[in-house]
């Protein structure tokens, strides 16, 4: 048998024959000459010159070789009490169906068309239409609000929505179509069309001559058929938080995402065509993208969009029910969903109701997996918990444990060893590489594997800027960490202003934007301070205009009103408190680290170049009225 050790120097040897291997498991419309394709670098591009259809590699063809009759997408939707099961032969019919109704609308390739809809399969339906005719999908989570939407409209200017009318949340229905009413009204560019699925649970009203409700939308439309498109045509932009309010534009090229998903199905998460994978992410997210949609799909597998939470749905063992009920072989979520069950039921009473013989391996990521929720998961599941680390940029695992190859040893606190593709190194602020076990900027030698984002939407100097320039002939992972001598990596913390909070990846700069444009909000600073069950919370500190005199829980209440408002609920922003001062550097840079540090409750080191140390003292004040550091 191979080891890692092997197929990853195999890689390294000779990078460009380990791609076109690995592209064989494409059909193509045209083969690719080569692999890499370096006539932009340091923007790299993968396969250009072939000619492909993602939508008919994760769909048609499986039904074209027999796999029609097998399940291709489940929904098991506990928050509504629903389930249903599409075969891959149903999945292609209602693929081209909506396609065939979108090209009737005028909607042709390079088009770009947003999708804002909750865990329902007519979202992965819209992503694979999409596909189908080479149109570039830009799928929007649900627990945004519409200001960020309408930040993607502009920025995507896509020629349609295609949107569902609610999603669900517990206790509350969240309407969609007000928000994107709302949101096309902020936006100067105004998509012509939104097609709108009518839930049950809410009905949204149409405007005339703009809106179409689903089910008519497609009445008549002929299927379509797939349309060839080049290999580094975008298949979709997926926004992400970068430092600013301004969401970067991840690209995602058609053939390089193909290839390096397919080549992870087997050899990372270990799973064979025809097999159960579950990820418990959410379209929205790019998990969603790669492990609930396209990559089972590409592989042949059955893939399960599940509607509802860790907990509460009905209670701490619904992710178990799901795995013996429909066979799930391997799952895929973020460490929160698992705190979340663990705080529900510590001596895993839940998962023994179940039988859970057929589950074979847990895989986490989206944040850092702390060894007590891996330890307890092992504990209560007896199977492995692999961590693996990656990014919406990357679009799969930068580093992992590769089961199909071989289980490594697992080292608590590492996602393990770095994917073929990938050369991983800690650099030092001078962009030297440091020794092993030395902490670091977490780098990747240029070029990243096939998959990875070529540049941002419509921003090839925000790019250039944002990954590449820190570290010249590398790109710059935005993670601070380590590796030692075994080539585990560790990863320890960003080295920007994201946060990871309950496994989403929130900007704290985009929530200072918003903070900063309350009226009696003078400065202020978002931090991302520990949390049990999230990982991370944001908290606000305010600084207020000289004469304002209002109550100043009146004015943080306000302000967390406002982030939910403009961001959305997913921002998780509930704490705010009022200081007289930030504390700063002699040359005025916020000191957010510090602030961090003193709401954690740990021990900090009187940063030298700080300009009054007496702040830090009202700092803690201030935190410890609003209930920080948190009692253990
Ligand atoms: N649409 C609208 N609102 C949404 C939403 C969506 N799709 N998803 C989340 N929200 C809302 C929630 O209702 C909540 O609102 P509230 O402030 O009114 O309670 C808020 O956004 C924060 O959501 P979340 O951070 O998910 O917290 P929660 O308390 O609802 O649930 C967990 C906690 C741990 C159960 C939940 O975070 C979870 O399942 N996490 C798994 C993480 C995950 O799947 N990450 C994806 C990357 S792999
Ligand atoms: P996202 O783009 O939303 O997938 O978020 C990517 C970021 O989440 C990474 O840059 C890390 O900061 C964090 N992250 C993802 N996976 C892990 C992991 N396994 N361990 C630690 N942090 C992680």
């Amino acid at each position: 048998m191979t080891s890692y050790k092997e197929i990853y120097e195999g890689w390294r040897a000779d990078p460009e024959a380990f791609w076109m291997r690995a592209a064989e498991a494409v059909d193509w419309i045209e083969k690719p000459t080569r692999a890499l394709d370096d006539s932009a670098a340091p923007m790299y591009r993968w396969f250009s010159d072939g000619v492909c259809n993602t939508c008919y590699n994760a769909v048609d063809r499986h039904v074209e070789r027999g796999r029609g009759d097998q399940p291709a997408l489940i929904h098991d939707s506990p928050i509504t009490g629903s389930k249903s099961v599409l075969t891959y032969a149903e999945l292609k019919d209602k693929v081209a169906r909506l396609a065939g109704a979108m090209t009737r609308a005028g909607i042709e390739k390079g088009d770009r068309v947003i999708v804002y809809m909750p865990m329902v399969p007519e979202a992965a339906i819209a992503m694979l239409a999409c596909a189908r005719i080479g149109a570039i999908h830009s799928v929007v989570f649900g627990g945004f609000a519409a200001n960020e939407l309408a930040v993607r409209l502009d920025d995507a200017t896509p020629k349609a929505i295609l949107a569902a009318s609610c999603g669900i949340e517990p206790g509350r229905v969240v309407k969609y179509k007000p928000l994107i009413d709302a949101a096309i009204e902020q936006a100067s560019h105004k998509p012509g069309l939104v097609v709108m699925l009518q839930r049950p649970q809410e009905e949204a009203s149409l405007v005339e001559g703009r809106d179409a409700e689903w089910e008519a939308f497609q009445e008549g439309a002929e299927p379509a058929d797939c349309v060839p498109v080049r290999g580094d045509d975008p298949l979709y932009i997926l926004y992400t938080s970068g430092t600013t309010g301004q969401p970067k534009g991840v690209i995602r090229p058609n053939a390089g995402h193909m290839v390096a998903l397919i080549w992870t199905m087997k050899n990372l998460y270990g799973v064979d065509p025809g097999e159960v994978f579950w990820a418990a992410s959410d379209v929205g997210w790019v998990v969603g993208h790669s492990y609930i949609v396209y990559a089972p799909l590409l592989t042949g597998n059955t893939s399960i969009l599940f509607e509802g939470k860790p907990v509460g749905t009905p209670d701490a063992g619904t992710f178990w029910r799901v795995i013996s009920e429909h066979d799930v072989k391997a799952l895929f979520t973020a460490p929160t969903a698992f705190r979340a069950i663990k705080r529900e039921d510590p001596n895993g009473e839940f998962v023994r109701k179940y039988d859970l013989s057929g589950f074979r391996t847990l895989f986490l990521a989206g944040e850092r997996a702390d060894p007590a929720t891996i330890e307890w998961a092992e504990a209560q599941l007896g199977v492995p918990v692999i961590d693996h680390w990656w990014q919406t940029e990357t679009g799969w695992a930068i580093a992992g444990n590769p089961m199909g190859i071989e289980h490594m040893p697992v080292k608590l606190g590492s996602p393990t060893v770095a994917m073929p593709g990938y050369d991983i190194q800690i650099l030092d602020d001078g962009g030297n590489p440091v020794a092993a076990g030395e902490l670091g900027a977490i780098a990747v030698k240029l070029p990243l594997p096939p998959g990875c984002l070529p540049t941002l939407w419509n921003a090839d100097e925000r790019f250039l800027k944002s990954y590449l320039d820190t570290f010249p002939g590398y790109y710059e992972t935005g993670d601070a960490g380590m590796m030692d001598e075994d080539g585990y990596v560790y990863i320890m913390a960003r080295t920007d202003d994201v946060i990871n909070v309950a496994g989403h990846r929130l900007s704290t700069g985009g929530m200072e934007e918003v903070l900063a444009g309350h009226p009696d909000v003078a400065e202020c600073a978002v931090i991302g301070i520990s949390d049990d069950l999230k990982g991370q919370l944001p908290l606000g500190l305010l600084c207020l205009n000289a004469g304002c005199n209002r109550p100043h829980d009146e004015i943080a209440k306000e302000c967390v009103a406002r982030v939910r408002q403009e961001i959305g609920p997913v921002a998780a922003f509930k704490l705010a408190c009022v200081v007289d001062r930030l504390p700063k550097t002699r040359s005025g840079k916020i000191l957010r680290g510090t602030m961090v540090k003193i709401a954690d409750g740990e021990a900090y080191k009187m940063p030298a170049t700080i300009d009054d140390p007496a702040i830090l003292d009202e700092i803690t004040q201030a935190l410890s009225g609003i209930g920080y550091p948190a009692k253990a």
